[in-house]
């Protein structure tokens, strides 16, 4: 299949070539594909991810398609494979998608047009892990022995999931921290104030509170203060480490409202950055190189 999937598919050398093509964007490159069409096919909720894919397609020329789900033949039960099919048909030169189903692309391996993961299900989000990936190179210069915690709902993350597995590869040491009902396999657990001290990248992730409260049987206010990043928790961080998170941010959550744009966040330079990685894949799947 074309287009991007997966990182784990890639080399590293593959994945620096796209943090480095999209530091060139940031840098002033341009480029032209004047001509082109692509759809975005969200089938779960999408601020960043959406838009940013969208606001590359325009920085390259490529005219983007709205897709609303709530009024497509999805609802009268077209399955993805057929929506995917029919956009192929129409004539579009790449279709973004987010679902909800982990690994939802196997059901597309004959689609000819380059597809790029927006997130599926809880398993991957790869222009997520090559954001990352590129503020903290632009940061550190190197990833070789940084150490990151994932604090948060490590279990259902997506985003950590992803991230981990590359981030291991590129010589990262990975550690995992938050409420253990949400730890998993991804990394080793320490405890919040551990991370907070030695950690040279704090990674929160959202807690998914409106599905969680019940099981967690807790408060918004017990959360932040027994795992949350508050005021008094970045005083203690390690000198020159970051604070991250894909967002949605819950402020008083996991993140202390203060905290969110403080010198030490790179949140909205992640964002930033967002648009120019999904420049760099839209531009080597277009060029054959993805
Ligand atoms: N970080 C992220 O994927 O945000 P959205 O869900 O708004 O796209």
């Amino acid at each position: 299949m074309r287009g991007l999937l997966t990182l784990k598919s890639l080399s590293t050398q593959e994945i620096m070539d796209i943090i480095n093509l999209a530091i060139r964007f940031k840098n002033g490159l341009t480029v032209n594909f004047s001509g082109k069409k692509m759809v975005n096919l969200f089938y779960e909720n999408s601020t960043r991810t959406q838009y940013s894919f969208q606001i590359a397609m325009l920085n390259l020329g490529i005219a983007p398609l709205s897709f609303n789900l709530a009024t497509s033949s999805v609802i009268k039960g077209e399955t993805l494979y057929d929506t995917v099919r029919t956009f192929e048909s129409l004539g579009v030169d790449g279709i973004v998608i987010r679902h909800t189903q982990d690994v939802y692309y196997r059901e597309l391996e004959t689609i000819k047009v380059p597809i790029f993961n927006g997130g599926d299900g809880t398993s991957d989000h790869p222009t997520q892990t090559l954001l990352d990936l590129m503020t903290i190179y632009e940061e550190f210069g190197k990833f070789q022995g940084l150490k990151i915690c994932l604090v948060g709902d490590v279990l259902h993350s997506r985003v950590a999931h992803g991230n981990a597995e590359v981030m291991k590869r590129l010589g990262m040491e990975v550690y995992i921290s938050g409420p253990e009902i949400f730890a998993d396999q991804t990394g080793p657990y320490l405890p919040i104030d551990e991370a907070v001290a030695t950690c040279d990248i704090i990674n929160l992730l959202r807690v998914q509170f409106e599905r969680h409260e019940k099981e967690m049987n807790i408060t918004k206010e017990e959360y932040h203060r027994q795992w949350g990043l508050t005021v008094e928790r970045v005083a203690a961080m390690k000198k020159g480490a970051i604070i991250m998170h894909p967002a949605p941010i819950n402020r008083g959550v996991e993140i202390a409202s203060e905290v969110a744009e403080c010198v030490s966040s790179r949140i909205y330079k992640q964002m930033e950055n967002g648009v120019y990685v999904r420049m760099a894949v839209i531009t080597m799947a277009l060029e054959g190189k993805l």
